[in-house]
């Protein structure tokens, strides 16, 4: 009884009642030993209760803050990526504002960033991945990124290119049919790049390629420059490609143009060493004073000189994405190997020039973009808004961390959301979901791995940010069917039922 009353009291008025007890039975000294140790073991033990409880509420609440910390580690063979000043200084930045710990490979993780193109040297780690783990690049884009296979492939939008010396022959017959034509040799490894005509090309110097020079760039105050544009990949198979239309990378060479020397790669080659916009004198006024970037300033330029920037600008859309839809049947073929496919995305630079009248031309798709702003400071805003639209895009920014229960879910996008031609679906597709291709997307037809693809393109729109979807492209929602699916004829079945699917509420 005693001992039960003690244990309700409060802490501190323990030490007083056995000092009362001590006094009321002072008579009686062998009682006295053994109530004094009963007593002990009291405090003792209420003393322990209590750190006990401490114990166990600092547990519990660091189990529910490691529920909420994110790792990210960030990988690569040849650069010092885990330095937080480095090339990917701003990636490190941008997550820690997310509140992402850097970790290492081995503990738990929920990004991994890596500079090389990681499926061979990472394997191990990047297969059987969680749900909630994520992959800053798909297997098989190597076939976008990669020099020789980019240049080669045939379109309009990319200048003629040939592998030597595997295609000798029709190099000579199209530089024969082309006297003026000159070409920039290329290798797929080193950057070196030179401009030469047919005679001066060593036809048998090993592993290299030639691709058609463009002659008549349009110059900025005399400057030839390149246009670097940010893509990002969030799926295949359906393939959903967006834009970053909140600024583009525009980079000048840093010598006049003219009077053109060959010898001088200065005038015609974009390097590290690149002049930026706000070095260029007509630039600098749009830039700096008024605030534009660097897409606002080139525009204001090129229309002050009475051209269209806005066609150049969709020609380019039409080039990424044609490049996309060129290449997925490579990235589907490679993610055969993975569980799912929605670990995965992956942000890359698309490279143009254009020539006087603003034709487009595509020169290269780079894997991993220099995102470091060490030479030139002011870029870091454009990489780090970059980023954060990225992750915001791809879900990688979410503070809702746990998405397996189902009215979280709903709350982030439901059926309500993808929900489409009422009409069609309360008449045609009433008797069959094979009626027209779009019964596919009623509600009764909708399979589960379309439903799951359809709400996850829904979640995309609304977290986009200054990213724009360039394929499916985004249409009205009561455009006629028909119509649709004669713009789309074009297009194999397959890309044509992708167009079909997208969620037209945007
Ligand atoms: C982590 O990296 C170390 C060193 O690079 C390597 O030996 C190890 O196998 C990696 N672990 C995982 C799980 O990938
Ligand atoms: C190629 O360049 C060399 C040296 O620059 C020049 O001598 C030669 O005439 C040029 N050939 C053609 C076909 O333009
Ligand atoms: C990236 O850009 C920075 C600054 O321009 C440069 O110093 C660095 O060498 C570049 N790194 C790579 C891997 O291209
Ligand atoms: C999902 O979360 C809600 C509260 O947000 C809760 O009422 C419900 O029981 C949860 N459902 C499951 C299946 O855990």
């Amino acid at each position: 009884m005693k001992i039960k009353k003690s244990d309700n009291k409060p802490e501190k008025e323990a030490p007083r009642n056995i000092n009362n007890n001590i006094e009321t039975k002072s008579e009686i000294p062998r009682n006295d030993k053994n109530i004094n140790l009963l007593f002990l073991i009291c405090i003792i033990g209420v003393s322990l209760g209590i750190a006990l409880e401490i114990i166990n509420v600092q547990n519990r609440q660091q189990t529910k803050d490691k529920l909420k910390i994110r790792n990210y580690w960030v990988y690569s063979a040849h650069n010092d990526v885990d330095n937080k000043n480095g090339l990917l200084k701003h990636v490190h930045l941008v997550l820690e504002r997310l509140d992402y710990t850097k970790t290492s490979n081995d503990s738990d993780w929920s990004l991994l960033w890596s500079h090389d193109y990681p499926f061979r040297v990472l394997n191990k780690a990047v297969t059987n991945l969680k749900p909630t783990q994520k992959v800053n690049h798909f297997p098989g884009t190597g076939f976008i990124t990669n020099k020789v296979h980019l240049a080669t492939s045939t379109s309009r939008y990319i200048p003629k290119a040939f592998e030597l010396p595997k295609n000798k022959k029709e190099f000579l017959r199209y530089a024969k049919e082309n006297r003026e034509a000159l070409f920039l040799e290329k290798h797929n490894q080193h950057r070196g790049v030179y401009l030469k005509n047919v005679s001066e090309i060593d036809l048998n110097s090993g592993e290299s390629f030639v691709q058609e020079y463009m002659a008549k760039p349009f110059l900025v105050d005399g400057h030839k420059f390149d246009i670097g544009v940010y893509v990002a990949l969030t799926s295949v198979d359906p393939l959903r490609v967006y834009w970053y239309k909140g600024d583009v990378l525009f980079r000048y060479c840093p010598s006049k143009y003219h009077p053109f020397d060959p010898k001088n790669l200065d005038k015609y080659v974009i390097s590290d060493d690149y002049l930026p916009t706000w070095e260029v004198p007509s630039l600098a006024h749009p830039y700096t004073a008024l605030g534009f970037g660097m897409k606002g300033a080139f525009d204001h330029y090129a229309q002050s000189k009475g051209l269209n920037t806005e066609s150049m600008w969709e020609e380019i859309q039409k080039a990424i994405t044609e490049v996309f839809i060129k290449n997925e049947n490579h990235i589907i073929e490679a993610l055969k190997r993975y569980k799912s496919s929605d670990n995965f995305f992956e942000m890359m630079r698309f490279d143009f020039i254009v020539d006087e009248q603003l034709k487009v031309y595509l020169l290269e798709a780079n894997m991993s973009p220099n995102l470091s702003s060490a030479h030139f400071p002011p870029n870091q805003m454009l990489y780090e808004q970059i980023l954060y639209n990225l992750f915001s895009l791809t879900g990688v920014a979410s503070s809702i961390r746990d998405i397996s229960n189902n009215t979280v879910q709903n709350m982030l996008s439901s059926q309500k959301n993808i929900a489409v031609y009422s009409k069609q679906c309360s008449t045609v597709c009433k008797e069959t979901c094979e009626a027209i291709s779009v019964c596919a997307l009623c509600k009764p037809c909708l399979t589960p791995q379309l439903k799951k693809a359809l709400l996850k393109a829904h979640m995309e729109n609304l977290h986009k940010g200054d990213f724009r979807r360039l394929f499916p492209p985004t249409m009205q929602q009561n455009k006629d069917i028909q119509m649709v699916e004669e713009e789309t004829k074009h297009l194999n079945q397959k890309k044509q039922d992708a167009i079909l699917m997208v969620p037209r509420k945007v």
